[in-house]
């Protein structure tokens, strides 16, 4: 190819969002939930994001994780974001502007101890997929872990022609400009074929169903995910065998809720799962089950497994934080399975807990030190649907925060300062977690101003006025504009004060 985009779509940038998989610590704690042992995040430890897009999630880890971030990807404006973001947090990561080929090639790379793709697999060629296989034998250290999401079959089977139709009218269309010109034409094509009732419907009766859902995205994601030149659909166990090129096993699902059984299969599906002897061939066979079109697979290089018990021991001894206050969480969710619904009284007494102490992070020591517990095996399972559920989250140690600290603060700064012009990252960087807080723009304004100018609701929504008025905005409230200066105020007053009591003592507590 001539081109450096290799034919990955590159006419608009991709967006700014934010994935917990990429951060070592959630790696960490999957393999910890599955028993097995994941390296330890230090100082000296190493860690690399290929594909990195805007670079939100590669800068929040570089920021929140010890150790030292590497990262490449081909797109100029990409590369610029992230090395700005870098820049600002001080956390010395180091992002090239390389494609995989050429990474594939340095000599000058560590020993990583965690490799982190998401996003990229599908969407690229076969060559490039072996060149991120050679960057993860070369490069991937003994033990290390690899987080690689990918689309897949069968899920995606009935669906993959909706796709194909897409790209094969931009291709043919002639055009070549930013994403919203060839998206919404294709999207139009689409539309008009699905209107006339191709007879392949009736083989795919969803097909309708998922172009419906798929047209509500943003444009720039649209084009990412279905106009490239290359998207290729495999099944896990194609995956497993090509990561075998670099030494790796599956070892878990970036997805905690996979690890308890009850809740993905019914008792028929696990007794025939369970007479399954290979394990690739019973992972496979699952997503037949569960009808899965999208995979997140961490694979190590050296499985080693812990005893149960020290399982049990390491789960219950590690730090976790409530993310949303005790009362929001529900007490039910959907699963593969049906509906799910949660004994309460215990489930509350566990978030009570954890927000005891203005949300200050706890183990489950200090849980069962105050409470009678007939088994303590009985409390894994909690664990696993909350931080399934993003309401709780397992933290660093103490010592990682201390080191990661000030990265944090600075990154964080920017983003909020970035936010009084425009409202592009969602999230900061929580050192206590080492992963990303989900912080939308007016929190993100609450929350500077709140270090820098007032406290009060009251002068959290006069300085916020004071920035929308200068740009000439206005708020919305139920769809429509509001209007006098006066009205604008209480409205972001209301807001402030929300921010205030709800949001900012877990902010505080997340180390935001
Ligand atoms: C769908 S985006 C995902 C971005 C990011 N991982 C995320 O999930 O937000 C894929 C990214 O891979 C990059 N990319 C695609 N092919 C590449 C190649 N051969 N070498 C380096 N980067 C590549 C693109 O520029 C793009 O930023």
């Amino acid at each position: 190819m001539n081109s450096w985009n290799e034919g990955y779509f590159t006419k608009s940038t991709y967006t700014y969002g934010y994935y917990r998989e990429l951060s070592p610590n959630f790696m960490r704690w999957c393999l910890l939930i599955k028993g097995i042992v994941a390296p330890e995040l230090t100082e000296e430890s190493f860690h690399c994001e290929l594909g990195f897009g805007q670079g939100i999630s590669a800068n929040i880890h570089a920021a929140a994780t010890p150790g030292t971030y590497f990262g490449t990807d081909f797109n100029p404006a990409h590369a610029n974001l992230a090395n700005e973001l870098a820049k600002t947090s001080k956390s010395g990561a180091k992002f090239f502007e390389e494609s995989f080929e050429e990474f594939s090639k340095r000599e000058d790379l560590p020993q990583f101890d965690s490799i982190g793709l998401h996003g990229i697999w599908s969407w690229i060629s076969a060559e490039n997929r072996r060149h991120i296989m050679e960057i993860a034998r070369r490069h991937l250290k003994s033990g290390g872990m690899l987080y690689n999401s990918y689309n897949c079959l069968p899920g995606w089977a009935p669906a993959a022609p909706l796709r194909e139709l897409l790209a094969i009218y931009d291709r043919y269309s002639g055009k070549s400009g930013a994403a919203r010109g060839r998206v919404e034409p294709a999207l139009k094509f689409a539309e008009e074929m699905i209107a006339a009732k191709p007879a392949y419907m009736n083989l795919a009766p969803n097909f309708a169903k998922t172009f419906d859902h798929i047209k509500k995205h943003d444009p720039d994601y649209l084009a990412h995910e279905y106009l490239n030149l290359d998207w290729d659909l495999m099944y896990f166990a194609d995956v497993s065998e090509i990561s075998q090129e670099a030494k790796l096993d599956f070892a878990a699902a970036a997805i905690p809720l996979e690890a308890i059984e009850k809740l993905n299969f019914t008792a028929q599906a696990s007794e025939f799962l369970n007479k399954i002897d290979n394990p690739t061939v019973k992972e496979q066979a699952a997503d037949y089950f569960i009808n899965r079109q999208f995979r997140k697979d961490i694979f190590v290089r050296g499985i080693r497994k812990i005893s149960p018990i020290e399982r049990i021991d390491k789960i219950l001894g590690t730090r976790y934080i409530l993310m949303t206050p005790a009362e929001n969480v529900p007490m039910k969710f959907n699963t593969y399975v049906g509906e799910v619904n949660l004994p309460a009284n215990y489930y509350r007494s566990i978030l009570e807990f954890l927000q005891e102490d203005s949300y200050r992070p706890k183990n489950f020591n200090e849980y069962l030190q105050r409470n009678t517990i007939k088994d303590i095996r009985n409390l894994i399972e909690p664990i696993i649907i909350l931080v399934n559920g993003n309401h709780i989250m397992p933290c660093q140690s103490e010592s990682a925060v201390q080191l990661v600290k000030k990265n944090c603060e600075r990154l964080n700064a920017h983003i909020c300062e970035r936010a009084i012009f425009e409202s592009a990252i969602n999230f900061l960087a929580s050192p206590i977690t080492g992963m990303g807080v989900p912080v939308n723009r007016f929190q993100q304004i609450f929350l500077s101003q709140y270090k820098n100018v007032g406290k009060t609701a009251d002068e959290l929504a006069a300085k916020t006025w004071q920035i929308f008025y200068r740009q000439g905005q206005r708020l919305f409230k139920d769809g429509k504009a509001i209007e006098s200066p006066e009205e604008n105020i209480s409205y972001i007053k209301s807001m402030a004060e929300g921010f205030l009591r709800v949001q900012l003592p877990i902010f505080e507590a997340l180390g935001l």
